[in-house]
């Protein structure tokens, strides 16, 4: 076959994969090549944030001029390459190692936690043979805890490695090994050793087949059941890229979404186990205010009129709202702030850090909330003891940090924008406003390194709870701070023209990677 004359790309590689013309830089595999053409070059034993290990042989294809087929992802770009993919002799290879693969594993696929997602079912239905040469008994060893929560089934193993050249490059924990040789090969642990690092977790992503599987998750839901939204791990402000899935509008797992400037391929343990409180069922359902001295069910309206009459009517008004709020929801809460002279604080929460050494710059983080960053930028500020000044007269707006209010003195009157509603704080509310968590609205987190990041709705909101930014704009407004939009983007834009950190973004130039805060891109110019 002749190739298409290419033009000359200085720097630059030019070949052609499947008839396409490629253009990328020396150095990079065939892989990542094909990848920038739409072509997918089957593979198992490769994955782009691993050492390559060219151990499974999934990835032949054929490459003029050679004398034989090539492991793509071992082959680096040559200029005038040119690549099959999906010849017969290609083809042929993988369809051999396909047979190899299947020889000792189960036919497990309808009682797999992987069915669905798994790599070895897709290869196998797009290129494997229709049926099995192999008549002898299959090998057969028990079901393993790994530790941590990771379940190990040997039976399904295809012995790719990647589980123990993550734990061994990327976690620098090396705990895993290939035990025995050929046919008998197994992945094992070293003697008194546990998948119990805090970053241990990605070997059930990477692993390409169910050979590893997460216990949390383990029968909770088939792959097609689920449903999934991009989003921003709420655990931490390292701001790790996932994707929150779930079934029946309830959340059953937390998975990494790759972002090559803020996590790579990978999420803590911390970070995807954290999900049930998303789910919790005692949540603040509808407006509540106070009539005759009692808590009664209220219109928004007359909710969000009790709560500025209040605010009107304070000696002084303190916001004390949780970092783990939007900065949609926060920039509107400044706005109140600004207006009615109050003061905001915020609470905070912290833990130990533990870094993936592999990665630069990705650790779980000290600072265990999503938008420190970001309620730091609108003025609000940590405090010991930020109550401690509270006296009767006073009113004190909580937005979702109940939990880390403790004791309010007499007098003091308390407007709750939350999701749930805690007992301590009944006596003292005038008006409480039920609002969303960050799975069931849109909003965007800044991480510790002031990278702007969008998150989308996973899951509808109970009852009468609305987005904490519509909640709050229509109660800045009531207050007469101004008339905000009643959408994440547009609120986002309004925040984007107000306030200098975010000049210039929109929702759409953040798309769903992120970016920098404009104010670092030029100082980092
Ligand atoms: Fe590969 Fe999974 Fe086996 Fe590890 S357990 S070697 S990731 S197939
Ligand atoms: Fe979430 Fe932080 Fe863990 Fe990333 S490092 S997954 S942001 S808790
Ligand atoms: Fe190339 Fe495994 S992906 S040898």
């Amino acid at each position: 076959m002749t190739a298409p004359v290419a033009p000359a790309n200085p720097g630059m590689v030019t070949l052609t994969i499947e008839g396409r013309i490629v253009v990328v830089p020396p150095g990079t595999n065939l892989i990542e090549a094909a990848k920038t053409a739409g072509v997918l070059i089957p593979h198992y034993c490769y994955h782009p944030s691993l050492p390559v290990a060219g151990v499974c042989r999934m990835c032949l294809v054929e490459v003029e001029k050679f004398p034989k087929l090539t492991p793509a992802c071992a082959t680096s770009v040559g200029e005038g390459q040119v690549v099959h993919v999906h010849s017969d002799k290609a083809r042929e290879a993988r369809k051999g190692v396909l047979e190899f693969l299947l020889i000792n594993h189960p036919l497990d696929c309808p009682i797999c936690d992987q069915a669905g997602e798994c790599e070895l079912q897709d290869y196998t239905f797009a290129e494997g043979r229709k049926d099995s040469r192999y008549m002898e008994p299959k090998r057969f060893n028990p079901m393993e805890d790994f530790g941590g929560d990771v379940l190990y089934v040997p039976n399904r193993c295809i012995l790719c490695t990647r589980c123990v050249r993550f734990m061994d490059v990327m976690a620098k924990d090396p705990v895993l090994n290939v035990s025995e040789r050929g046919d008998r090969a197994y992945i094992g642990k070293f003697e008194g050793r546990d998948l119990t690092h805090a970053w241990a977790g990605n070997v059930v992503d990477l692993c390409p087949v169910g050979a590893l599987l997460s216990k949390d998750f383990l029968n909770r839901a088939r792959a097609w059941e689920l449903d999934r939204a991009a989003s921003v791990c709420p655990s931490c402000s390292q701001g790790c890229n996932v994707m929150l899935e779930t079934r029946d509008n309830v959340v059953v797992r937390i998975r990494p979404r790759p972002n090559a400037a803020v996590n790579q391929h990978f999420a803590c343990d911390v970070g995807r186990m954290n999900y049930r409180w998303i789910n919790r069922r005692d949540r603040l359902e509808y407006p509540v205010a106070r009539t005759a001295n009692a808590l009664t069910p209220a219109s928004w309206s007359e909710a969000v009129q009790q709560a500025a009459a209040a605010i009107e009517g304070a000696t002084r008004v303190t916001v004390l709202a949780s970092p783990s709020l939007s900065n949609e929801t926060l920039f509107l809460l400044s706005r109140i702030a600004a207006h009615v002279g109050a003061s905001s604080v915020m609470t905070m929460e912290r833990g130990d850090e533990v870094p993936l050494p592999g990665v630069p710059d990705l650790s779980l983080r000290a600072e265990r909330v999503a938008n420190h960053t970001g309620a730091a930028l609108f003025g609000f500020t940590e405090s010991d003891a930020p109550l401690a000044s509270l006296a009767a007269g006073d009113v004190l707006i909580v937005a979702d940090a109940a939990a880390a209010v403790t004791a309010i003195p007499d007098g003091v009157r308390v407007v709750v924008i939350g999701t749930v509603l805690h007992e301590s704080l009944l006596p003292h509310v005038v008006a409480a406003l039920p609002v969303c968590n960050f799975a069931e609205e849109d909003g965007t987190f800044t991480n510790l390194r002031g990278r702007v990041q969008r998150f989308l709705q996973a899951k509808a909101a109970p009852a009468q709870a609305r987005p904490s930014y519509r909640v709050v704009g229509e109660l800045a407004t009531a207050l007469g701070a101004g008339s905000f939009p009643p959408l994440a983007a547009d609120v986002f834009a309004v925040m984007a023209a107000t306030f200098p950190a975010f000049t210039g973004m929109s929702y759409r130039t953040l798309g769903l990677q992120g970016a920098p805060l404009p104010l670092l891109v030029e100082a980092s110019a």
